[in-house]
């Protein structure tokens, strides 16, 4: 069990943030979809989490609980400092189409066995630590955007790599077996892969790039260049089909770096800094 620290970024989101904060469209376009995703989809992790925790035993409970605390806590910052960053791109005429066809998958899965909605939610987690190791080890993608927002995505990045077994725990605590997982991590991959492919379109037409080569040029070589996302990223995300995968297994000594070295990016909630 990890002890997990509750950290406020300290970040102005009230200086308004440009639809186009990465200079090349693609890239702003994608992780602004990403974003989007955000306030939504974290507020199901949080509350699929809640709801496992009531079904175990009240001693497993005790032994999860601080652990569950802090990834909730993590949770809740994320999505708050998402949304205010959201606002940015919607006042630009960016539209979330993601947020409600998610809210009714949702919907679909909460009447569903908890278990589902907490397998979903490791799916879930399992693909933002793989997306969060690759961003805390390609330093250079960010490395030209405005500092607020390169710790704004490696501050969530370290943490998501951090938290990235507490859902899996809660999962397996509940007696959730190995066919569902990964039945869920099918699932969560289609839908999330085809929702954020939406959305990053979507972003691009509203902005004015859609039908640029340079776009094009640039999402490929985002992708699928030798150290793009999908070619470096696909072996972690692909290791969580192994019968004896636990997230712990993915190396988080990138995450720890940023945290120790950046301490003055964020403030210990709880602690004076
Ligand atoms: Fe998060
Ligand atoms: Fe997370």
């Amino acid at each position: 069990m990890s002890q997990l620290v509750v950290r406020q970024l300290l970040i102005d989101l009230e200086t308004p943030v440009p639809v186009r904060w990465h200079e090349d469209a693609f890239v702003a376009a994608f992780m602004n979809a990403l974003s989007m995703s955000f306030p939504v989809g974290e507020q199901f992790f949080i509350d699929s989490l809640r709801r496992g925790m009531k079904e175990l035993p009240p001693d497993v409970q005790a032994r999860l609980a601080p652990e569950v605390s802090g990834f909730i806590g993590q949770e809740a910052t994320h999505r708050r400092i998402h949304h205010l960053f959201n606002q940015h791109l919607q006042n630009q005429g960016m539209v979330n189409h993601w947020a409600p066809r998610a809210l009714k998958r949702i919907a679909k899965v909460e009447k569903l066995n908890v278990r589902h909605a907490v397998a979903a939610t490791a799916a879930t987690e399992h693909f933002t630590a793989t997306l969060a190791h690759w961003l805390l080890s390609h330093p250079e993608l960010l490395a030209n955007v405005e500092p607020r927002l390169r710790n704004l995505w490696l501050w969530h990045a370290s943490e998501e790599s951090e938290h990235r077994n507490t859902a899996f725990d809660i999962y397996s605590a509940l007696g959730g077996n190995q066919a569902w997982r990964l039945h869920a991590m099918r699932f969560v991959s289609f839908f999330l892969l085809s929702d954020l492919l939406r959305q990053t379109v979507n972003n691009l037409w509203h902005e004015g790039s859609l039908f640029k080569w340079s776009t094009w040029r640039g999402a490929w070589r985002f992708l699928f260049a030798p150290q793009g996302l999908f070619r470096s990223s696909f072996g972690m995300w692909r290791r969580y089909f192994q019968a004896d995968f636990h997230p712990s297994q993915d190396d988080d000594s990138l995450s720890r770096q940023w945290l120790a070295t950046h301490q003055a990016a964020y403030s210990p909630v709880g602690q004076s800094h």
